[in-house]
């Protein structure tokens, strides 16, 4: 399928989904939106994929929904569209997906980026939730998902204050797993994704279900669903040929099943 507003390829097991709006900054308008939920639901069924790279360029990853395309809007139109609706789609991706930053992540850019499972970041990543400059809040996420990743406190400065983190601040607060040079960041991206594809891909699903979880169940419940889908796993061809391998000394073979 051939989209507007983002490049999509493959490396390997790697699917690689590029917003490409730079006019724009990657401004997340309605359509590059939609577009970017498919190009990952397509990958997400395409049993050739194993793992998922969302990135921009090296200037903005995305600086957020697209003001422009919202500035006029009623209540009622906003509710009606429920644009915001649609960034929602990316946490029902079960293949484990990496967002490569670079530049801006701001807004509806950051929350897509923590909607994400894991943040590389280049060194010139800036991340924000600038809502409050432009009279609103963030709607995709950003108030919840970026106090579970930095804290309150460095969560009440961003979106009360419009305070940006440096990508070395992202990695000191725990909302990136790392921060590589420019010139390197989706590089490296692209290896993790990579490795995390050549795992056994059930058990990868499960495990990212799972660490989800801990933001939506109690403890004693999610201690108790992770049990019985560790005994679940046990039911796979690839738990038996993992072990199997283990005691013989070799390297498994995956079959995904
Ligand atoms: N929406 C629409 N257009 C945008 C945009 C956005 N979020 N961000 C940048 N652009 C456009 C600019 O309007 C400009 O277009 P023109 O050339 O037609 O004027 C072009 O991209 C380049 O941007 P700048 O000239 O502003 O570039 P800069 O380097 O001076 O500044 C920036 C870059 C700091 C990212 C600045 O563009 C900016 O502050 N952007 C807006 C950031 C923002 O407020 N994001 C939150 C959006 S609301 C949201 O995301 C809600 C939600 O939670 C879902």
């Amino acid at each position: 399928m051939s989209y507007e507003f983002i490049l999509t390829e493959t490396r390997g097991r790697v699917g690689l989904v590029t917003l490409n709006r730079p006019q724009a900054m990657n401004a997340l308008n309605n359509k590059l939106i939609l577009e970017l939920m498919d190009a990952l639901e397509t990958f997400d069924n395409d049993n050739g994929i194993g793992a998922m790279v969302v990135t921009g360029n090296e200037k903005a990853f995305a600086a957020g929904a697209d003001i422009k395309e919202m500035a006029d809007k009623s209540v009622t139109e906003m509710m009606d569209r429920d644009h915001v609706a649609a960034f929602g789609r990316i946490l029902k991706i079960q293949k484990p997906v990496i967002a490569a930053v670079s530049g801006y992540a701001l807004g509806g850019g950051c929350e897509i980026a923590m909607s994400c499972d894991m943040i590389v970041a280049s060194e010139s990543a800036k991340f924000g939730q600038p809502e409050i400059t432009i009279g609103v809040i963030p709607g995709a996420g950003g108030t919840q998902r970026l106090t579970r990743a930095v804290g309150k406190a460095i969560a009440m400065e961003m979106i009360l204050n419009n305070r940006t983190l440096s990508a070395q601040e992202a990695l000191q607060f725990g909302l990136v797993n790392r921060v590589v040079p420019n010139e390197r960041y989706l590089d490296e991206a692209l290896k993790l994704a990579d490795e995390i594809a050549s795992r056994p891909p059930v058990a990868v699903r499960v495990a990212k279900k799972m660490i989800n979880q801990a933001y939506e169940r109690t403890l004693t419940d999610a201690l108790h669903v992770e049990r019985q889908e560790f005994y679940n796993l046990f039911a796979t061809e690839d738990q038996k040929e993992g072990m199997k391998a283990f005691v013989e000394k070799r390297k498994p073979e995956w079959k995904g099943k």
